[in-house]
């Protein structure tokens, strides 16, 4: 009998279809795409494919930020039901009304939010270029959404005060300190590496912060060979996968984003066969969206 594998292989082929997938999908996921990476990543990529249609493994604002970027390009989720809780805690009415509390402040938004809150904003910027983005604003006034850690990670890290929306990432906020300090007394030997959207306890004890692919990087050329790692744990599949000699520690089990994990590879068969489900920004917004999105790349080319 044809594999599910093999099957999504000849649908693809026959819709000249691309698969990208985010660091944090089901292992077999990551193994089908064409495309693995971290928010930065992919939204560069999406700017490259060459491609009849995406296929986007991960949550709706990158697949979204993806149709931004490619008015034109059909891009489709295998499951539309794939949201972030964060990029949900902030409206475009509540970020109206604080910017008018802040006139002519410069308003930097995450990716891990809607496009109706990026239609809103100035920059754009992932867990990769945060700190830059900012920096970059030199001593401007900045208003920060929606995750209070990442724009926490930041403030420490430019030593600069910014206006934190109170937002967080629910999965990230499992990873307690005492579950890094109970992974450090069982595994002394292994270094610290965590994500910035990590609560200032748990990034204060790090050895190492970093977007997906930045911990990617940072193990793949470590030469320690024991890892605690305070992320998503479907980070853990390609770590493992590209270094099979060295060993990885989830610092808790339960940071699993439930989101993430929606596409499987049966949803993306019929995603294909059935080219559902278009993921649709109304032009109006996509356009305004792709400002910031834009800039935040033309600042890292
Ligand atoms: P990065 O892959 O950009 O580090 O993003 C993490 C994340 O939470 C995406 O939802
Ligand atoms: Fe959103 Fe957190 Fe899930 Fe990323 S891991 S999609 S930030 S809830």
């Amino acid at each position: 009998m044809e594999t599910i594998e093999r099957k999504i292989k000849t649908l693809q082929a026959e819709r000249r279809a691309v698969i990208m997938a985010h660091n944090y999908t089901r292992g077999e996921v990551q193994d089908i795409a064409d495309y693995v990476g971290d928010s930065l990543e992919l939204a560069r990529l999406a700017t490259r494919v060459e491609a009849e249609v995406i296929v986007f493994c991960g949550v709706h604002f990158m697949a979204e930020t993806a149709a931004i970027l490619n008015p034109g390009l059909p891009v489709l989720m295998p499951d539309l039901h794939a949201g972030c809780p964060m990029a949900n805690m902030i409206t475009p009415k509540e970020l109206i009304v604080w910017k008018a509390e802040h006139p002519d402040v410069m308003v930097v938004a995450y990716v891990n939010s809607t496009a109706d809150i990026k239609a809103e904003v100035d920059v754009c910027c992932t867990s990769a270029n945060a700190v830059e983005v900012v920096r970059s604003l030199g001593d401007a006034e900045v208003l920060f959404v929606p995750d209070q850690y990442l724009g926490h990670y930041v403030q420490t890290q430019l030593g600069k005060k910014l206006h934190l929306w109170p937002g967080y990432c629910p999965t990230h906020r499992r990873i307690l300190e005492k579950d890094i300090d109970e992974s450090r007394t069982a595994h002394p030997d292994a270094l610290v590496v965590v994500h910035p959207e990590c609560t200032p306890q748990v990034i204060q004890q790090a050895d190492h912060v970093g977007s997906t692919s930045g911990i990617l990087r940072f193990c793949n050329q470590s030469s320690a060979e024991e890892f605690i790692i305070g992320t998503e744990i479907g980070l853990l599949h390609r770590l493992k996968r590209e270094n099979p000699d060295k060993i990885f520690y989830p610092a808790s089990e339960l940071a699993d984003c439930p989101d993430m994990k929606l596409a499987t590879l049966e949803k993306i068969y019929w995603s294909l066969r059935d080219m559902e489900y278009e993921v649709s920004v109304p032009e109006k917004i996509a356009l305004r969206a792709r400002r910031p999105i834009e800039r935040m790349l033309e600042i890292f080319a």
